[in-house]
């Protein structure tokens, strides 16, 4: 067998998740918050045509970042509502047209908790904090025992409109990774101090969904290998969050790291070159069979079939790669060794980076990708007053006052 054709091989084997659903390939686009929901949690045109763009270009499972299941703690004003009130056509239409050519389409339930956004909300966590640089409420015991219902009822919109799966985002820093890190977390109730006191919300929330949904519809969960936080979440203690996953109905569990809380390392930026969780993805093998998904630093086709060669990894997260290039998926799996071309930005500001592959993000959403070249400072301009704009109608549609 030659090279390309080993490659072919590996990439394009189907895999069968624990519910029984197939995904028919082992390349995933990671979540990315888009931005490009209307700014009252609808979706839009441009966004149904960046989620088709995917699953044109190859992908097995497209995972929308960000989708809101409280309209209260959003992480930005361009994400997605799954609450009633929301324009259901419009979702129907964007999971139909972005599960063409056999692609899955999941929405990452999100609630960013204390990290929610500042303008159209007040923020709050498990625990109050006055820090510094950061400042949240914390939850009440029966805010805390809400949340179970408000994600089951999220993934019921979600599969009533024909999204093919559900991903829960407990990584990144928001509202159940911030259960999970005793940075955040200072609860004295069943909810903190162990590891597995501090994952029980994310187990109740599983075993609610999953009431919910039903035994045949997938639910995976995105999660940190460590907070890279000091005082965060440790790989001893996300590792112990495996071994209590495994005893769940979670279907795939995608492997991250890093926070968005202020001044920590976003997921984005890895120490590494290569891929980021690989070794920590083969210490997560050990303990469980439930497929896993590694993301992050994924730069290459033979990274790629070499992460899937070492049997810790079942599927390849791509987040970057496929907004500079929608159709790599197609390319690789096809044994075409594309390199995408990551642009190299010179002492980026805060966020800059953030911004522009947003921004080519709309770009593609409106098929105008193709001569996207704008500066960082634009890319930062365009995006922050664009959410500007929004934070209004947001405000408007959620009667949210000051
Ligand atoms: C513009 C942008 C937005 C992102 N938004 C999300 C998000 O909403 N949810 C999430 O879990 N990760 C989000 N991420 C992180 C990616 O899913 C991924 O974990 C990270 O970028 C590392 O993968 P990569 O090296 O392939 O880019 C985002 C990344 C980028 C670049």
């Amino acid at each position: 067998m030659t090279n390309s054709a080993i490659f072919e091989n590996l990439l394009n084997h189907s895999l069968q998740l624990p519910c029984g659903a197939v995904i028919k390939n082992r390349l995933v686009k990671s979540a990315m918050s888009d931005s490009l929901a209307d700014g009252e949690g609808n979706a839009t045109n441009a966004q149904v045509r960046l989620y088709e763009r995917w699953a044109e270009g190859g992908v097995g499972l497209s995972i929308i970042g960000e989708v809101q299941v409280d309209h209260r703690y959003p992480e930005k004003p361009g994400n997605l509502v799954l609450e009633k009130g929301i324009d259901l056509d419009m979702l129907r239409t964007l999971a139909s047209r972005a599960s063409i050519n056999g692609a899955h389409i999941w929405p990452q339930l999100g609630h960013a908790g204390g990290l929610s956004h500042l303008p159209i909300s007040k923020p709050k966590g498990p625990s109050a904090l006055n820090l510094d640089n950061f400042e949240c409420a914390g939850m009440s015991d029966v805010e805390v025992s809400q949340l179970p219902e408000i994600y089951a009822k999220a993934a019921m919109i979600a599969k009533d409109v024909g999204f093919t799966g559900i991903q829960i985002h407990a990584g990144h820093g928001f509202l159940l990774s911030q259960f999970l890190s005793p940075l955040f977390n200072h609860r004295q109730d069943k909810y903190g101090g162990s590891i597995v006191a501090r994952c029980k919300i994310i187990v109740e929330i599983i075993d609610k969904v999953r009431d919910a949904v039903g035994d045949s519809f997938p639910i995976g969960i995105k999660i940190n290998s460590t907070d890279q936080l000091e005082g965060g979440l440790t790989q001893e203690d996300a590792l112990e969050v495996i071994r209590i996953l495994d005893n769940t109905s979670i279907d795939l569990i995608e492997l991250s790291g890093g926070s968005y809380f202020p001044g920590a390392k976003p997921s984005s930026e890895g120490a590494s070159n290569g891929p980021y969780f690989i070794e920590f993805a083969a210490k997560a093998r050990c303990l469980t069979l439930i497929p896993l998904m590694v993301t992050g630093g994924f730069k290459t086709c033979d990274q790629a079939v070499e992460s899937l060669g070492t049997g810790a990894v079942d599927f390849v997260g791509l987040a970057r790669a496929l907004v500079i290039n929608p159709n790599i998926a197609n390319d690789w799996l096809t044994g075409t060794n594309n390199e995408p071309d990551f642009p190299k930005f010179k002492a980026p500001p805060s966020g800059g980076i953030t911004a522009w592959y947003t921004m080519l993000l709309s770009a593609i959403g409106s098929d105008n990708d193709g001569d996207f070249n704008i500066e960082l400072s634009s890319a930062i301009h365009h995006y922050e007053s664009r959410d500007y704009a929004r934070c209004a109608q947001w405000k408007e549609k959620f009667s949210i006052n000051e």
